[in-house]
């Protein structure tokens, strides 16, 4: 029988097994970096992604050599071990066993040094403050009801002068009927912030948890970036992004991705 998730924390259970899920299902965002990529790393040939297509550019990022980075909620084997083979010394927390030991996988395939920590990217309590140089936070936040927390506990865990590199979805992305997108049409129907909790009918969030679809929350532009600011970072950087094969890409970007630096 399916189990029922009302409360802000059944949404962390419930989406941990649905991600543990994801990578039983080898969903594009579980799958761990190759040995070819690696090597490249190694040689100083990377590039990671925040948002699904456009690299993070090079000069969003100091020497790697001796930097602490922490990958926020960025399990999957695919951003920490890329950093770690290129000289970082790496932290990937994640809310996903099956996610983080995606990392582990290519951490002891590679003989590559990285700390995996299970958690929530709301709550960074296992560190202290002050503890990283960088970090790294691909489109992941869409998967809590609250952006706001994570932003202050980044900003908490990042010392003076660190980056916070993150992705996050263009809530316009939020606002279309799902089913009628999937199939081509454009149909305005939520407002935001959207939550697959609240916004959708009880039949419908019904399918989503048959599936074990992780749960999804379309935040504000005021909470995203807005939300950085108040945390007290300066925004030194910004792109968009697309996805190839969703119809609203076509129509504009619907990623966003931004550099923000603890003064
Ligand atoms: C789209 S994947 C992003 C990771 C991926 N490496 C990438 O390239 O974008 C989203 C990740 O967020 C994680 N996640 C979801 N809710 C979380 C939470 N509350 N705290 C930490 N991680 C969470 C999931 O387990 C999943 O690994």
């Amino acid at each position: 029988m399916t189990e029922r998730f009302d409360t802000p924390t059944d949404i962390r259970r419930y989406n941990r097994r649905a991600w543990d899920r994801a990578v039983e299902r080898r969903s594009e965002w579980t799958v761990p970096a190759d040995a070819a990529t690696i090597a490249a790393a190694r040689r100083g040939d990377w590039r990671i992604i925040l948002t699904p297509v456009k690299p993070v550019p090079r000069s969003w990022f100091s020497p790697l050599a001796s930097c602490r980075v922490l990958c926020l909620a960025s399990g999957g084997g695919q951003q920490g071990p890329v950093l770690a083979a290129a000289g970082a010394t790496v932290t990937v927390l994640d809310n996903s066993p099956q996610q983080l030991a995606q990392d582990r996988y290519v951490a002891d395939r590679e003989h590559l040094a990285l700390t995996t920590v299970e958690g929530d990217m709301a709550d960074l309590a296992a560190f202290a403050d002050d503890s990283f140089d960088l970090i790294v936070h691909p489109c992941s936040n869409l998967f809590v009801a609250d952006v706001r927390p994570v932003w202050r506990e980044a900003y908490r865990v990042l010392r003076p002068g660190g980056a916070l590199l993150a992705g996050f979805c263009n809530p316009a992305s939020f606002i279309f009927d799902a089913a009628l997108a999937d199939e081509g049409v454009l149909q305005v129907r939520h407002k935001l912030p959207y939550s697959d909790l609240n916004s959708l009918t009880p039949e419908e969030r019904q399918r989503y948890l048959d599936d074990e679809q992780p749960l999804e929350f379309g935040h504000t532009l005021e909470d995203q970036i807005g939300g950085q600011l108040d945390a007290g970072f300066v925004l030194t950087g910004f792109y968009e992004d697309g996805w190839p094969g969703v119809k609203l890409a076509e129509y504009m970007p619907i990623f966003i991705a931004t550099r923000a630096v603890k003064p």
